[in-house]
């Protein structure tokens, strides 16, 4: 019988090559080609068990194990031009491999699929990066708790609703981004358990046949277990979703973070000068120096938020097992990645080279009456209720605002007409510095309490 089928991997069934549209459409080449190495490790390892399976015979497995390594290093060296015709990275390498070593390279997809194939890539990708960002994320704490070190006793406002609340260390604000920090770590950390487990083996959505050993090659690649259900392990995506969530909060971290420099570098506020190299001009404007970094770090949450909306929508009411739908996984986790790490590294490099303008921060705490509270608590100490404490000194801030004046420039004798227990300690009290160390408490601003704190991050960094 004359073969008029198409030349495709799977064209056996069909008389018509797709349309070009069909092919435009259904082609993922462009993007999962940077799976290449994952693919290749995967078929390396499922190779190696179909020889200890007795499926292949050693010098079958030794060919092609060769040629695939040969093919890692063509499209290292872009000698190979992977071809949009055959749809993806996985055919790809199967059609390349069967170039090279003829029919044998046909035995290579034996008890597998390409719906087991392309989640172990996508595990094996993302087993890797998750590595990498934890460790970015460690540099971008490393380079706050270095900066937080340097101005242990730099005190600026600590704001409520953008407005002066009351003083704090300028080395307390930064440390509550390296907590944020923290559990961002360790949310990544905690994904990884589940993103660490072997789907190879489950075929297209029901297992093989034939004699393989999961458990063996699920062990090869570093796995920490095998995917229980076959069905399950081609057709769910949750791990992504996870780590798409996770990346999603530690934007909006970066984004916070972002957003304060674009208004501490403002002149308004001028507690921070940008470095140069963090910052570019204005076409039309020559004395502008804008803080694009920061703006653009802002504004890539967008697209980190909207990438996971995008894979849970297109998982929402997929029925089992595997959909084709899923090919659209790739690009929203592939961006997250590459917009999570290159922000990551941005941040860490804004923090470490900006200037803090610690006397203006000073300045500033001085104003706004972030004192007001203080006085409140020595009112309290002298037996008064604090909502009581709280309107006297409220009337003091109105007479001051009155006035214009700062409630430490008031004489003893206006205060009194307010309070009528103050005494002559109140000034001591009034000052800002002494306001921020008396906050002892746990998680406060005293200087105790920060630099307990400090060293502790200082430990747990030390070998970064
Ligand atoms: N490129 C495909 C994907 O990303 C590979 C799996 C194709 N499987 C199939 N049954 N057509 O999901």
């Amino acid at each position: 019988m004359q073969d008029k089928t198409v030349k495709k991997p799977w064209g056996g069934r069909f008389l018509e090559d797709p349309d070009r549209v069909v092919e435009t459409l259904t082609q993922s080449i462009q993007y999962d080609v940077k799976l290449y190495k994952q693919d290749i490790k995967g078929s390396v390892a499922h190779c190696e068990m179909l020889v200890k399976q007795g499926v292949l015979r050693p010098e079958e497995g030794e060919r092609i194990v060769e040629a695939l390594l040969e093919i890692e290093r063509e499209i290292e060296e872009g000698v190979f031009q992977p071809s949009p015709s055959l749809e993806d990275v996985h055919m790809n390498i199967e059609a390349r491999l069967i170039e090279k070593v003829g029919p044998l390279g046909g035995k290579l997809h034996t008890a597998r699929s390409r719906n087991d194939q392309v989640v172990l890539d996508e595990r094996l990708y993302l087993r890797e990066e998750v590595r990498g960002i934890v460790e970015g994320i460690r540099c971008l704490q490393k380079a706050l708790v270095e900066r937080a070190r340097e101005h242990l006793d730099a005190i600026m406002p600590g704001f409520t609703h953008l407005q002066h609340a009351q003083p704090v260390r300028l080395a307390f604000h930064l440390l509550a981004y390296v907590e944020m920090l923290e559990r961002d770590r360790e949310r990544f950390l905690d994904c990884l358990k589940r993103v660490n487990e072997c789907p190879l083996g489950a075929g297209a959505l029901a297992g093989t046949s034939l004699p393989i050993d999961r458990e063996w090659v699920s062990k090869k690649l570093g796995f920490s277990r095998v995917l229980a259900n076959a069905m399950d392990a081609v057709s769910d995506r949750d791990f992504i979703l996870e780590f798409l969530s996770h990346a999603a909060i530690a934007m909006v971290h970066l984004s916070r973070m972002a957003g304060e420099l674009v208004l501490w570098s403002s002149p308004e506020f001028s507690f921070v000068e940008l470095p140069d190299s963090c910052c570019t001009g204005s076409s039309i404007m020559p004395q502008k120096k804008n803080p694009d970094v920061a703006e653009l770090v802002r504004g890539k949450t967008g697209r980190v938020v909207g990438n996971l909306v995008s894979l849970l929508v297109v998982m929402k009411g997929l029925p089992l097992a595997y959909n084709r739908d899923l090919q659209e996984d790739k690009e929203p986790l592939f961006d997250t990645v590459d917009t999570l790490k290159m922000s990551l590294k941005a941040m860490s490099h804004l923090y470490t080279k900006l200037q803090f303008n610690v006397d203006e921060m000073e300045k500033r705490a001085r104003e706004g009456f972030t004192n007001a509270t203080d006085l409140a608590d020595y009112l309290v100490k002298k037996g008064v209720p604090f909502r009581e404490a709280h309107r006297m000194a409220g009337r003091l801030v109105a007479y001051c605002l009155d006035k214009g004046c700062t409630l430490e420039d008031l004489s003893l004798e206006e205060m009194r007409g307010a309070c009528p227990m103050v005494e002559g300690d109140i000034y001591k009290v009034l000052d800002i510095k002494y306001g921020v160390d008396s906050r002892t408490s746990g998680g406060g601003t005293a200087r105790e309490q920060v630099d307990e704190r400090l060293k502790a991050w200082e430990d747990r960094l030390r070998d970064i």
